[in-house]
């Protein structure tokens, strides 16, 4: 919907209170809006929907560098909109032109809407004031940092953002509107280059990087129609990967930055897995669980607000994606090993051999997968030794139950403690139909529910990048012209 924002005036008040008192516990009064409109160093906004209704209103006070917001309602049908983000965006530019580097709002400790809604924007809970309401209610204090001058056209979720990653093996751009609004998502593999050698070799993963690079931007401008005048702003991924790989799209990132002078956001490869949940279901809303699981990774995330996270336990040594390919790789199978192998193991019987599941009782949340790997491994050679005919399907469906129980049983065990409705599952090997299915039958017995995205956006892609990015974007952190790739950047 298209909204009309501007400056609010003593016209206005009538309604704007019909919304006031249908929204809070405590309305303010006539008067209480008559002086804010003819104060000192406030910005008042109201927004309207094209048929001129006034559907929502906000307003900052600014005392030096901080703008306080003093009230923000929108009228209840329109409250699913975006008209609440739009108007405090446009605040929040407003007071950032202004001279405003930080935003602080009050809120009641028991509004859980507002609470979430000010959390997605940004902002963190930084104290508690007890009793501040009439009714002896506590008030949380709020803290979100304002973007930089240089952020452009973020406040109306309209933004069009160009996204690069090239962390691995594959070469990827995208171009979104808005952080959801995919307009295009280009994929080079080059997976055939690595294929023969049964995994990613670096220094071929940064030349195809460098030779393809030019042409996949091109090719999402294109399928976009758009060219780089139009854009935004840029985000890239700056890590975790292999480091000659990340070089590659954050020099090209950084070149066009420079070049263009559109902000640049850099995005954790972790986070934009995480992110493709919310481009699959814009809804999800933290507190979450996120299981990550590809090939560099297998960590248990807490996802607290969005941009926290806390790392609950991790891989000991191999992650399960590469647990997948050097299986399929010791099996003569291919590269990479995980869609191969999970489409051999729909044939096979997953109980056929009882792999070991490490560490399924140690009630934490770190894995351990290289004695799985070990362990079919042997059963191999030892089948072999016997003269037997090893039975591929029954191999790999026994090797994916083993690595999937493990995988379920942690990550149910972490949204049962930290009490999550919902769980994401994230990166290259949540592409697999057997984990899915296990996860999410599991969980629902708990009450649970599971978010995946479509397998195309498990694997790497830049429209996740671009999703993540235009977050980091919106709350205005960019990266500088010098800041580098870091190969094993943490999450949080
Ligand atoms: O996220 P991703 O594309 O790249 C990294 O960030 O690592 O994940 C790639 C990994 C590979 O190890 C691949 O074998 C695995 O994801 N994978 C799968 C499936 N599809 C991809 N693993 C199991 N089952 C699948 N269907
Ligand atoms: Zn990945």
């Amino acid at each position: 919907m298209t909204l009309r924002m501007r400056e609010m005036s003593a016209a206005d008040i009538d309604a704007i209170l019909a919304i006031e008192h249908a929204s809070f516990v405590s309305p303010w009064s006539r008067g209480m809006f008559e002086r804010e409109v003819e104060g000192e160093n406030r910005i008042w906004l109201v927004a309207e929907n094209p048929a001129g209704v006034l559907v929502g209103y906000g307003g900052v006070m600014i005392i030096d560098d901080e703008a306080h917001l003093m009230n923000l309602a929108v009228a209840e049908e329109s409250r699913s909109g975006g008209t609440g983000r739009a108007i405090l965006g446009e605040l929040e530019r407003l007071a950032a032109t202004a001279g405003a580097q930080r935003i602080t709002l009050e809120v009641r400790a028991d509004n859980e809407l507002a609470l979430a809604f000010y959390s997605r924007e940004g902002m963190n809970v930084i104290g508690r004031r007890p009793g501040y309401y009439e009714e002896g209610q506590d008030a949380l204090i709020m803290l979100g940092e304002l973007p930089g001058r240089q952020q452009v056209a973020t406040s109306t979720g309209t933004e069009l953002v160009l996204a690069i990653e090239t962390s691995c093996d594959e070469t990827a751009a995208a171009v979104m509107r808005g952080g959801i609004e995919l307009l295009s998502s280009v994929i080079a593999s080059q997976v055939d280059f690595h294929a023969r050698f049964g995994g990613v070799v670096p220094e071929i993963a940064s030349r195809k990087h460098t030779e393809a690079i030019v042409a996949v931007v091109s090719e999402a401008l294109t399928q976009a129609q758009v060219g780089f005048r139009d854009l935004d702003a840029l985000a890239v991924t700056r890590g975790p990967g292999l480091i000659g790989a990340l070089v590659v799209g954050m020099a090209y990132a950084k070149g066009l930055s420079f070049a263009t002078g559109l902000p640049l956001a850099g995005v954790n490869h972790l986070e934009g897995h995480i992110f493709a949940n919310v481009l699959a279901d814009p809804a999800i809303e933290p507190p979450l669980v996120a299981l990550v699981v590809s090939g560099g990774h297998t960590s248990l995330v807490y996802i607290p607000r969005w941009g926290v996270y806390e790392t609950l336990g991790e891989t000991l040594d191999d992650a399960a994606g590469e647990a997948f390919d050097k299986v399929a790789k010791v099996l003569g199978l291919g590269y990479p090993g995980g869609p191969i192998l999970s489409r051999l193991a729909e044939e096979g019987d997953p109980s056929a051999i009882a792999f070991p599941r490490a560490m399924m009782r140690s009630g934490d949340y770190r894995f351990s997968l290289s004695g799985l790997k070990t362990a079919v491994i042997n059963h191999v050679r030892h089948e072999r030794e016997a003269g037997r005919i090893v039975d591929l399907p029954d191999v790999a469906a026994s090797f994916q139950a083993a690595v999937v129980d493990v995988q379920v049983a942690k990550t149910v065990q972490a949204a049962c403690e930290y009490g999550v409705r919902t769980v994401c599952l994230a990166g290259g090997v949540a592409a697999n139909p057997s984990l899915r299915q296990a996860l999410a039958e599991a969980l629902t017995t708990h009450g649970i529910t599971l978010s995946v995205p479509p397998a195309g956006l498990c694997t790497d892609n830049a429209a996740m990048i671009a999703a993540a990015g235009t977050w980091r974007l919106r709350r205005g952190d960019l990266l500088e012209l010098d800041a580098e790739a870091v190969a094993d950047l943490r999450l949080g």
